[in-house]
């Protein structure tokens, strides 16, 4: 059974049919030509926006001129009551210091620090999961995104997520996401400058509140650093680590906004990549007792992760099918020629890794789970091109190679525990949530392996 895919619009419909699909889900408010088209272009009298597939113009402008071609702050208004000024929304120079400031702490061999602390993370959910391997339908999303959180919570401060702000703080973001999609429509089109753009209330109040908790955490681990007896953890090494230019270190006020981010892009997205790989292990039994085997092979050992071949190729494939941030926006400074068409100041580039990850001339079986693609020549040289799920160049994501680990790390300990089967009738249909979701949840049904 092919894994599923959103059902594309009609080619053909009004801008205001167009609007109120993109409204709904911006996955299946897209025609199927973008999975062949090397670019579209959108425009009506009051925005231009458009989306590019061209491998070369891709490269234009998340490595070659990436400074011309910034975050649009659409994409921010979303975003600023939670994240302020956040190197998830930044541009330029500040963007730049926040990245000389947080980069060195997920550096390969700082990466190897955090694994004990991944390690309990895993071993929690797989004890929490036995309580519901029974057999029956469940939805996985809930337990995926409270491993996620819990691994976030443990690697950067050094508490498990059942720690009493830790819960509230997982729980306020879910009443977050919930009045506030990230992806909304504002974001990828500017309307006209008088169109209001509102935060509910609640919204607001929501933000005011998570980020209270997080300036607790934050203050806290000043005073411990200060003390000498902080934890070395991704919070201490990041809160120490000075601006190799200025010498500067981060103030509580610019560390809880990066705290809110760390959380934020990396809860989410490692839960839905999670839910997603669990699901396409359940279509492919042969896969799942694969994984299972391999992770036979696991320790405590943070090198043993590297040997998991299969499951690493299992996690990059699902990532492709369902990358968890499907569309990045980015906007231009000056005017631009892409393909031969004039593109003008201030116009939306839309990059997508969902169009990009299934485009029929980039990869072979676009649609299919093949995760043995990653080691033949065709699958290599299509990754190269059109592969990424972390995005690319310098403004890549930050934990990436965190991720990485945990991904692989948290697919191995749970599949060498449970085996999981796909519920008829329940086929969970992608929408882009915060990052792609199934609509109405991820039901399996999982027992312990050795029943
Ligand atoms: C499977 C898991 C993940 C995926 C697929 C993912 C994907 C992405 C993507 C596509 C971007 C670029 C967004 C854009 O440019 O508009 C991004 C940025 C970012 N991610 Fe991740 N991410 C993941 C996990 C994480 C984790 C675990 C962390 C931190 C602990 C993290 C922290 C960040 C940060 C701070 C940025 C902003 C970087 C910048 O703009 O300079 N992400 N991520």
């Amino acid at each position: 059974m092919m894994p599923p895919k959103p059902t594309p619009r009609p080619e053909k419909v009004s801008l205001w049919r167009y609007l109120k699909l993109f409204r709904e889900d911006i996955l299946s408010a897209q025609p199927a030509k973008l999975y062949r088209a090397w670019m579209a272009e959108f425009r009506t009298s009051f925005f231009r926006s458009y989306m590019i597939n061209d491998p070369t113009l891709i490269n234009l402008v998340l490595k070659e001129r990436p400074d011309d071609f910034p975050k649009s702050d659409r994409i921010g208004a979303g975003l600023r009551p939670l994240l302020g000024e956040s190197v998830f929304l930044t541009n330029g120079e500040t963007w730049k210091r926040q990245r000389r400031i947080i980069d060195p702490s997920f550096e390969g061999g700082r990466l190897r620090e955090t694994f004990p602390a991944m390690w309990v993370a895993g071993e929690a959910a797989v004890v929490r999961m036995h309580g519901l391997a029974d057999g029956q339908p469940h939805d996985i999303e809930p337990e995926t995104s409270h491993a996620a959180a819990d691994v976030i919570f443990r690697t950067l401060f050094s508490i498990p997520i059942e720690d009493a702000v830790a819960t509230r703080v997982f729980d306020k973001f879910r009443s977050y996401q919930r009045t506030q999609p990230i992806l909304n429509l504002a974001a990828f089109i500017p309307g006209p400058t008088w169109m209001p753009r509102f935060f509910k209330s609640e919204t607001k109040q929501t933000a005011k509140a998570i980020r209270s908790l997080i300036a607790g955490l934050t203050e806290k681990r000043l005073k411990a650093i200060e003390a000498g007896d902080a934890p070395d953890d991704l919070a201490t090494k990041i809160m120490t680590t000075a601006d190799p230019f200025t010498g500067e270190t981060f103030t509580v006020a610019e560390m809880v906004d990066q705290v809110a981010i760390f959380f934020l892009a990396g809860h989410e997205t490692s839960a839905s990549a999670l839910a997603w790989t669990l699901y396409l292990l359940a279509l492919n039994p042969e896969w799942q007792d694969a994984v299972a085997q391999e992770a036979e092979t696991l320790t405590q050992n943070f090198s043993s992760v590297s040997k998991l071949r299969k499951t690493r190729d299992v996690f990059r494939e699902a990532l492709r099918l369902y990358p968890p941030v499907p569309m990045m926006v980015r906007e231009t400074t000056c005017p631009e020629n892409f393909r031969d068409r004039d593109v003008t100041k201030g116009a939306q580039v839309v990059l997508s890794p969902w169009h990009l990850h299934r485009h029929e001339r980039l990869w072979e079986n676009p649609d299919g789970f093949d995760p043995d693609r990653w080691g033949t020549d065709a699958g290599k040289a299509s990754a190269r091109d059109a592969y990424m799920p972390f995005s690319s160049g310098p403004r890549v994501c930050t934990g990436a190679g965190f991720a990485m680990i945990e991904g692989v790390l948290l697919l191995a300990m749970i599949v060498k525990e449970f085996r999981f089967d796909i519920v008829d009738g329940k086929q969970p249909e992608p929408v882009a949530h915060l990052t792609v979701r199934a609509k109405d949840g991820m039901w399996l049904r999982f027992v312990p392996r050795d029943k």
